[in-house]
């Protein structure tokens, strides 16, 4: 092989880890590196740095992996390296739901790190909701999956203590940026295609959290019988398990059957 030909077939990529302290971002590194998981929390000091070989499709990639301290307090040691990030993982922890909440700033962070040459539109973003194999989760898979189409990211659920999504995490972002790499290094648009709409996942999201039956139907309390049936014929065509792709749909249109049905027996 000719050394450009075998120059073609090599390329180096940095990825870089984001997210608050403690939602596993490096357990999640560490379980696709060394195939193991740590229980005690060793919180990174600054950063870690790693690098291991990947193969795909006929490309050997050289990842460079950058594992951020998510403490406020190492803010001025992980600054520096955001720049020339070819990836990103934001992280947060499903049980935490402020981790969710701030990742947003961490967009913010990176932002105004990246200084005005670095466009963050070139980088490939993975959200990653992690730790679904704890107890109770204040984030719903849903909610995090739009946010994160709403943005163009890709979106993972993981357990860096089971293993569950770790392998299809890495293995989606080593592909996704071979593929940059061979566009020329222009991001391609991440094609999430849900297939379901805001609309009708905002429909189940209420469902599932309105307090009572009035609330999940968006009803106030003195909402007559005609207010119910139109409140439920508009949430029925939205929610009808037929047209309704979304996680959820089937339990949210039966629970909305049932408010209903409570309701119109009240009045
Ligand atoms: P900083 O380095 O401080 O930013 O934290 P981090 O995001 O790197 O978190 P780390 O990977 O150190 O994990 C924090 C704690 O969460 C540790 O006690 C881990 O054992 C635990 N943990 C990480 N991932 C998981 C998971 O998927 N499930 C469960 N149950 N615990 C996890
Ligand atoms: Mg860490």
């Amino acid at each position: 092989m000719s050394h450009r030909k075998s120059q073609q077939k090599r390329m180096r990529v940095k990825i870089i880890s984001m997210g608050n302290a403690e939602v596993g971002k490096s357990c999640i590194i560490k379980r696709y590196c060394e195939r193991r998981f740590v229980s005690k929390y060793l919180p990174t000091i600054g950063i870690d740095y790693g690098v291991t070989k990947v193969s795909v499709k006929d490309k050997e990639v050289k990842v460079n992996i950058f594992d951020m301290a998510g403490h406020p307090y190492f803010y001025e040691v992980r600054n520096e390296f955001y720049r020339d990030a070819q990836a990103a993982l934001l992280v947060f922890d499903v049980c935490d739901r402020n981790s969710y909440e701030t990742l947003e700033s961490w967009l913010l962070e990176m932002k105004q790190e990246m200084g005005r040459n670095n466009k963050m539109d070139n980088i490939v973003f993975f959200v990653c909701a992690n730790k679904i194999d704890k107890g109770k989760r204040m984030v719903e898979t849903l909610e995090a999956q739009l946010w994160a189409e709403e943005k163009g990211f890709k979106y993972f659920e993981t357990s860096a203590a089971t293993g569950d999504g770790i392998t299809e995490l890495f293995q989606a972002l080593f592909s996704t940026l071979v593929e940059v790499s061979e566009n020329g290094g222009r991001p391609i648009k991440v094609n999430t295609n849900l297939g379901f709409t805001k609309e009708q996942a905002d429909a189940i999201l209420r469902i599932k959290s309105g307090r009572d039956n009035y609330e999940k139907l968006g009803l106030h309390h003195s909402a007559t019988r005609d207010d119910i049936n139109k409140a439920y014929r508009k949430l029925a065509v939205i929610l009808h398990p037929d047209k309704n792709v979304a996680p959820g749909s089937e339990d949210a249109f039966k629970t909305l059957v049932n408010a209903r049905t409570a309701l119109l027996r009240n009045k």
